[in-house]
């Protein structure tokens, strides 16, 4: 990790000169390029509006400003290697994470404070707290299973018994499937907060159902919309925000298996990280790591913080790789070098990159992406138009 520690630290030097020479170059500030700058696109009502409306023209004029040529982000992507991902690179990777992996010195990083594990804390039922939690099950209890997994049915190719939900879950909805990723973690947490079996029976179901899905699918993508909105996030072309979704979806997995030791939802959730590893290595090798990094402004909600936390279970140093790979290299590049001003970033986009930040950090121990070392808490972030980033 030395060496990984040492390289990093000069890239970065290397980068800075780069930003310094290119804002001398062009007269103005690097950094905002690599944003979902607040235009009227962050309004989710009106992505809503824009993605359901069949006027092509309008599309393409309001999306055609939307993924600006970033320069600082080709600057900062050029320091990488090039041939990350390749088979022959994966020893190397390999053989750092290993050493990595089993240093006792990472596992003792920064004193972090002991977590309570939720089975341990019961809530009185009397109290305010446990009145809301009571709440919270009977509303997790109402909803049903045929309902939240219709699209995934669909999307599979499988009968659809029942209704779909509306709202986000509505099938012309392109974030379709990210409320059942949000059902999967609810109803871990709660289940390991009540012990309530008849919960527990509904969870199961839903991620039985999910399994069937992908099964039939065969590939492990898991979605309850198609591939093909990752064709278009590639593309770079209009698309709402796909892996937003998948990271509800692997996170609601993973607590399944964390929270309710349900071993199918780890399958699951491995074989859904196998499937999109081999899209973002497709990427690269077709086109370039600069096209990746091109693809991550569009907003991919906590990709980074979920594949680190995947890999503190699998302890497979691919996931640490993928997890590394949804790391947004030009704004935390410049959150750790708190050289710029990071006011105006996209919340929603933003925070859960520097959440997974963190958690790289107690991960590897590398302190550039320790967060209370950043210039994070100086500034004020943009809030969503649509007031849902807090
Ligand atoms: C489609 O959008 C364009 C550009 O905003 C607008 O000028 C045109 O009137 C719209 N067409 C329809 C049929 O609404
Ligand atoms: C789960 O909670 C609901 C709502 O409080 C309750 O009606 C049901 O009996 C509970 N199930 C079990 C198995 O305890």
């Amino acid at each position: 990790e030395a060496f990984l520690l040492s390289e990093f630290d000069k890239a970065m030097r290397l980068f800075k000169l780069l930003s310094i020479l290119l804002s001398l170059c062009c007269g103005y500030v690097v950094g905002k390029e690599c944003t979902n700058i607040p235009t009227q696109l962050s309004s989710h009502t009106f992505r809503y509006e824009l993605l359901t409306s069949n006027n092509d023209t309008w599309k393409q004029e309001m999306f055609s400003h939307y993924h600006l040529i970033p320069t600082d982000d080709s600057a900062w992507s050029n320091l990488l290697p090039r041939k990350m991902l390749k088979e022959e690179d994966e020893h190397k990777w390999s053989m750092m994470y290993r050493k990595l992996k089993s240093s006792d010195e990472f596992n003792q990083q920064g004193g972090f404070l002991k977590e309570v594990l939720l089975q341990d804390v019961r809530l009185d039922p009397g109290s305010k707290h446990g009145q809301a939690q009571q709440t919270n099950l009977e509303y997790l209890l109402m909803l049903n299973v045929d309902s939240l997994v219709w699209s995934f049915r669909k999307t599979a190719g499988l009968p659809t018994p029942g209704e779909p939900y509306k709202g986000w879950e509505d099938p012309n909805c392109e974030l379709r499937g990210h409320f059942v990723g949000h059902y999967m973690s609810a109803s871990a947490q709660m289940w390991a907060s009540t012990n309530n079996y008849t919960l527990q029976r509904k969870m199961s179901a839903v991620v039985s159902a999910l399994s069937e899905c992908q099964n039939k699918m065969g590939t492990g993508y898991l979605s309850a919309f198609p591939s093909e909105q990752f064709d278009r996030f590639e593309a770079i072309k209009p698309v709402w925000a796909p892996y937003y979704t998948i990271h509800k979806i692997l996170a609601g997995l993973l607590d399944q298996h964390i929270l309710a030791n349900n071993k199918q939802a780890l399958r699951m959730a491995t074989w859904m990280v196998d499937y999109f590893y081999n899209r973002v290595q497709n990427v690269i090798a077709e086109y370039s790591i600069e096209r990746h990094w091109l693809s991550l402004n569009e907003e991919t909600g906590g990709m980074n913080d979920i594949l680190y936390r995947l890999y503190t279970v699998t302890k497979n140093p691919k996931h640490l790789l993928i997890a590394h790979l949804f790391d947004k290299p030009c704004f935390l590049g410049v959150l750790a070098m708190k050289a710029d001003d990071i006011s105006g970033f996209h919340a929603n986009t933003h925070i859960p990159i520097v959440i997974g930040s963190q958690m790289r950090y107690e991960i590897t121990g590398e302190s550039l992406y320790r967060v209370s070392d950043s210039n994070l808490y100086q500034h004020q972030y943009q809030l969503h138009p649509s007031g849902n980033s807090k």
